[in-house]
């Protein structure tokens, strides 16, 4: 098998419903799993891309979040719309979709 080329993480973890923090489970992210897994078959990406869902990654309120390794790149609010998107721009082209980026002010 040979060395992917990126890892794209996708948090799927899910609070229970009125919980504080919120969770990316409850804002579509088996959706937007699908949507990567369906994503990465379509475009004959398989090898090249590995998709893994993850519990929770640290920034829940701005969720659902998707990291991109190994650019590192952060993405809050990704929609099922946005995952085409990424899959053409960062993954096909190598440009990070910076509407979608994290911003750093997350970081504290
Ligand atoms: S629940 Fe997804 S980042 Fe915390």
């Amino acid at each position: 098998m040979p060395k992917p080329k990126y890892h794209i993480l996708v948090c799927k973890n899910t609070r229970p419903p009125g919980h504080p923090k919120g969770s990316c489970g409850e804002r579509g992210a088996m959706g937007i799993l699908n949507q990567f897994n369906f994503g990465v078959m379509e475009r004959s990406l398989m090898g090249k891309v590995i998709v893994t869902p993850t519990d929770c990654l640290g920034p829940c309120q701005m969720g659902p979040t998707v990291v991109v390794y190994p650019d590192g790149v952060w993405y809050k609010s990704v929609t099922e719309a946005d995952v085409p998107v990424i899959l053409d721009e960062h993954i096909g082209k190598g440009k990070p979709v910076d509407r979608l980026r994290m911003p750093d002010e997350v970081w504290g």
